[in-house]
């Protein structure tokens, strides 16, 4: 992209990477207008607030892996950041999560995700059942060994939606509660926005992060982003009730994963169900079912617990589950999506890599992986 000092942004999606977003760039200089009819309210409003890059690794996903290790160390610098621009908690927690298994196929399940991570020299502690229970008495006897890993920390999602909007209205990031329909282009090049109801917003760059509705806004997207929904359940403990853990507590209960992600006030988040329906955000009663079922099998007494919310929400899912990000062309476009499960997680290094776009500069190195350009090439059969 031709590099631009500063100018007119416009940010298309105000969930935690457009907010991240448009609060660092309006912060250095630019004019930002972002686009969402309820910024904060999509997928980033139900997530866990998992910064979890080590207990969700994956073998064959060695690029996220590093993508994410890169992004939970920022963690902390933008919190702070975060918490002093605007004027209150960004909601990082910073206990760390503990891995639960409870059957023998899912302790070998664990043992192969530790031996995989010590092959890539990101050793774990393994820890029997007595020993997780000693650090976490939530813990239940079912549990049978698993792992600490005290790097992976927590966010709380609302704390820190509610901290980024304050944080972009003190930078001067104009909130439009309208939503972008395509994004406008005038001799090869962005020019603006066409919006689903009142006038065009003109732009030097356009940022699309609309999460899982962001193939609909340039057709370099199309059908690159699905949706993936993903239910969770809010609990809280009521008086009388065994304490809820400290740290993050992820588990397999017979294959199955399931976490809960503490809050403020000994709430607790459980999630999440991942089904491939469409744009459907309807709550299933056999997805409700699943995370009581499975949850309580790893803390018991979350039965005595309050059931105070449940919801869905969208993952932007991508063709590879790394994300997309980058000025894959034309000129003044840039993309920052299909974050699928790692939203949160990744919200500082997608910040800090649109801020580099913007400015022209290379990306964080571990966010090369994730050109969006790897599928415009592959398309057009460059073979990059
Ligand atoms: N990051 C956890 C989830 O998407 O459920």
């Amino acid at each position: 992209m031709t590099s631009t000092t500063t100018g007119r942004l416009a940010v298309l999606g105000g969930g935690v990477i457009g907010l991240s977003s448009a609060w660092r760039a309006a912060s250095a200089g630019w004019q930002v207008t972002l686009l969402d009819p309820a910024p904060g309210s999509g997928a980033s409003w139900v997530a866990g607030g998992m910064l979890a890059p080590v207990t969700e690794a994956w073998p064959g996903e060695e690029d996220l892996l590093a993508l994410g290790v890169d992004s939970v160390g920022r963690w902390p610098g933008f919190a702070a950041e975060l918490d002093a621009a605007a004027g209150r908690p960004a909601g990082l927690r910073t206990e760390g999560t503990v891995v639960a298994a409870t059957g023998s196929g899912d302790r070998a399940e664990l043992d192969a995700l530790a031996a995989h991570l010590e092959r890539l020299g990101r050793p774990t502690e393994r820890l029997s059942g007595r020993e997780l229970r000693r650090l976490e008495p939530a813990i239940g006897p079912d549990v049978r060994g698993g792992l600490s890993v005290p790097g992976d920390l927590a966010v709380d999602n609302r704390m820190l939606l509610a901290a980024l909007r304050a944080a972009g209205e003190k930078a001067g990031v104009t909130f439009e509660a309208r939503s972008a329909r395509r994004v406008r282009e005038d001799g090869g090049r962005v020019a603006g926005v066409c919006c689903a109801e009142g006038p065009d917003v003109d732009a030097d760059v356009v940022l699309v992060c609309a999460g899982a509705y962001s193939s609909a806004l340039h057709p370099t997207l199309e059908g690159l982003i699905r949706p993936v929904k993903g239910e969770i359940l809010r609990l809280a403990r009521r008086t009388g009730a065994f304490p809820p853990p400290r740290r993050t507590v992820r588990a397999l209960v017979d294959g199955r994963p399931v976490y809960a992600v503490p809050r403020d006030g000994d709430g607790l988040v459980v999630g999440a169900t991942q089904a491939e329906t469409g744009f459907d955000t309807e709550v299933t009663v056999a997805g409700v079912r699943d995370l009581l079922r499975d949850i309580e099998r790893v803390l018991p007494g979350v039965a005595e617990y309050a059931l105070l919310e449940a919801a869905a929400g969208l993952r932007p899912g991508s063709p590879d589950n790394l994300p997309l990000i980058g000025a894959p062309g034309p000129d003044g476009l840039l993309v920052a999506t299909g974050h699928h499960r790692n939203g949160m997680l990744l919200a500082p290094v997608t910040a800090d890599a649109v801020l580099a776009l913007l400015r022209g500069e290379p990306v964080p190195e571990s966010v090369r992986a994730a050109d969006a350009a790897r599928f415009v090439a592959a398309r057009s059969g460059t073979g990059r």
